[in-house]
């Protein structure tokens, strides 16, 4: 796995055997901070006033969701559990040379993001008063799921490059795991897709993407 910087000079990584990116090229941070913050964790917060705020990820990788979530929590002060699943999880000294800390120049960041990345495997981590990170290393297809989530990242690899992780089984297991009117957010806005996700009885919505993507998807489970 190679580090590069995308356009907005966010890092990413690229993974040789898929040939594909973690994030957009065209910038990890801003395609993060729309797709999952703006359009999907800080959405949710705009209309619930739910604590706390459960989360879950697909793929906690370079755990830059996890880190911005982390902040939002902060931010709003709204108390927020993080699970994210991870089979393959970096080297620590790999995301440890991650840019994400310099730039978004928070003072804490590298200690939460350090302690995501060291953090114990099906422990939960306290990392501030508002937000607890637990990290399960399992694939969705194995993960059992506990519970119900507000929020959930699918920011897994491509469905052209991971298709398994986008069929409609995989799909109707998370999609069961939203609570009443949680929302679905990811970078991907294939036509198929969003015909499964209706098909599950979410309200799917396209809205605008991140540079160099038309769209993305919010899929929201009925109140
Ligand atoms: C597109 S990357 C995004 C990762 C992360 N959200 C980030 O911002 O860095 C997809 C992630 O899904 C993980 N992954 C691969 N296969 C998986 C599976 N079967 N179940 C869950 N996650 C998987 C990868 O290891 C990778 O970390």
């Amino acid at each position: 796995m190679e580090i590069f910087a995308t356009g907005d000079g966010s890092h990413s990584l690229y993974h040789a055997t898929l040939n594909e990116t973690y994030h957009s090229r065209h910038g990890a941070l801003t395609e993060s901070r729309h797709v999952f913050m703006q359009n999907g964790l800080a959405h949710f917060l705009s209309i619930n006033r739910k604590e706390p705020v459960r989360i879950f990820e697909v793929g906690f990788g370079t755990g830059l969701n996890a880190l911005l979530a982390c902040q939002l929590a902060q931010d709003t002060l709204r108390k927020m559990e993080y699970t994210g699943l991870e089979p393959f999880p970096l080297p620590p000294e790999q995301a440890l040379q991650l840019n994400y800390c310099e730039l978004t120049g928070r003072p804490g960041d590298v200690g939460v993001f350090h302690q995501m990345h060291g953090a114990g495997w099906a422990t939960a981590h306290a990392l501030s008063p508002f937000f607890t990170f637990l990290k399960l290393r399992t694939t969705l297809q194995d993960w059992t799921p506990v519970g119900a989530y507000d929020v959930i990242f699918f920011d897994a690899f491509a469905p052209s490059r991971q298709p398994e992780l986008w069929d409609v089984d995989q799909l109707r297991k998370i999609s069961r795991q939203l609570a009443p009117g949680g929302v679905l957010v990811t970078y991907c806005a294939k036509g198929q897709f969003k015909r499964d996700l209706r098909t599950l009885g979410l309200n799917v919505e396209s809205i605008p993407g991140p540079p160099g993507k038309r769209e993305m998807v919010r899929a929201t489970a009925a109140s």
